[in-house]
C-alpha cells in the first residue's frame, strides 16, 4: 500500500475483534522495524512491553482513558477490547525528554499495523504508577504511550472540521473525526 493511503487509513480504532489474536511473528516484525527509527542524540531510550495475556490485559484495561469526548460511551465493551497492547516506555536514566521519540515510534507502529490489516489507538491517558506496577517494571521505566492494537471492528470516518474538534458517533456507532483542511494547516511557503 502506498504510504499516503496508509496514513489516511490509519485512524484511531477503539473497538476490535477481541478474539482475533495478532500473530507473534507480526509483532516481532513491527518491533524489529522500530529499531531503525530516528532518535534525538541517538540515545535510543525507548523500551517496549508487549501485553497479550488475558490476565495482564484485564489489569491494564481499567487504567486507560478511552475517547474522552464521548464521556464513557467510547470505552470498548467486553468482546471488543484490544487483544494486544504495546506499551511504549523509556529508560529515564538515559533521557528525560523522550516525547518526540515516543510519538515517532507510536505512529510508525500504527502504520506497520495498518499495513498488515490491523489497527489501533494511542492512549496517553493513564495512571503511570499503576501501569508500571501492572507491567512489573521498575521506577526507571517511564510510561510514554500505550498503543492498543487489533483487528478493528468499527468504521472511522474523517470529516471536514466545521464546528469543533470533538469526534462524535452516529446512531449506527460510526465514529467521525473532524480534521482541519490543508489550507488551515499550511500557513505559507517562503
Ligand atoms: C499523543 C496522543 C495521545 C492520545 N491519547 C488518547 C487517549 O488517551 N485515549 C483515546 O481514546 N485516544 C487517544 N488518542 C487518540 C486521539 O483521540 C485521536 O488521534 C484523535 O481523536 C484523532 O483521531 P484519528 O487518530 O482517527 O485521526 C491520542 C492520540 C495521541 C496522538
Amino acid at each position: 500500500m502506498r504510504i499516503a493511503s496508509l496514513v489516511r487509513k490509519s485512524r484511531s480504532f477503539r473497538r476490535f475483534h477481541e478474539n482475533r489474536e495478532i500473530p507473534m511473528n507480526k509483532v516481532t516484525m513491527w518491533l524489529e522495524s522500530l529499531r531503525f527509527l530516528p532518535s534525538a542524540r541517538n540515545l535510543q531510550p525507548l523500551r517496549y512491553v508487549v501485553v497479550r495475556s488475558a490476565e495482564v490485559r484485564e489489569k491494564l484495561f481499567p487504567l486507560l482513558g478511552w475517547a474522552g469526548y464521548l464521556k464513557g460511551k467510547g470505552t470498548p465493551q467486553p468482546g471488543e477490547r484490544p487483544p494486544l497492547y504495546v506499551v511504549i516506555g523509556y529508560d529515564s536514566r538515559l533521557s528525560q525528554h523522550p516525547a518526540i521519540d515516543i510519538g515517532i515510534a507510536a505512529q510508525t507502529l500504527l502504520l506497520l499495523a495498518v499495513s498488515c490489516g490491523y489497527g489501533g489507538c494511542m492512549i496517553g491517558s493513564f495512571d503511570e504508577a499503576r501501569v508500571r506496577e501492572v507491567l512489573g517494571m521498575q521506577e526507571w521505566f517511564g510510561v510514554g504511550l500505550v498503543v492498543a492494537l487489533g483487528k478493528p471492528k468499527e468504521k472511522v470516518v474523517v470529516v471536514p472540521l466545521e464546528k469543533g474538534v470533538e469526534y462524535y458517533r452516529d446512531e449506527k456507532g460510526h465514529h467521525y473525526v473532524p480534521k482541519r483542511s490543508r489550507k488551515d494547516l499550511w500557513l505559507k511557503t517562503l
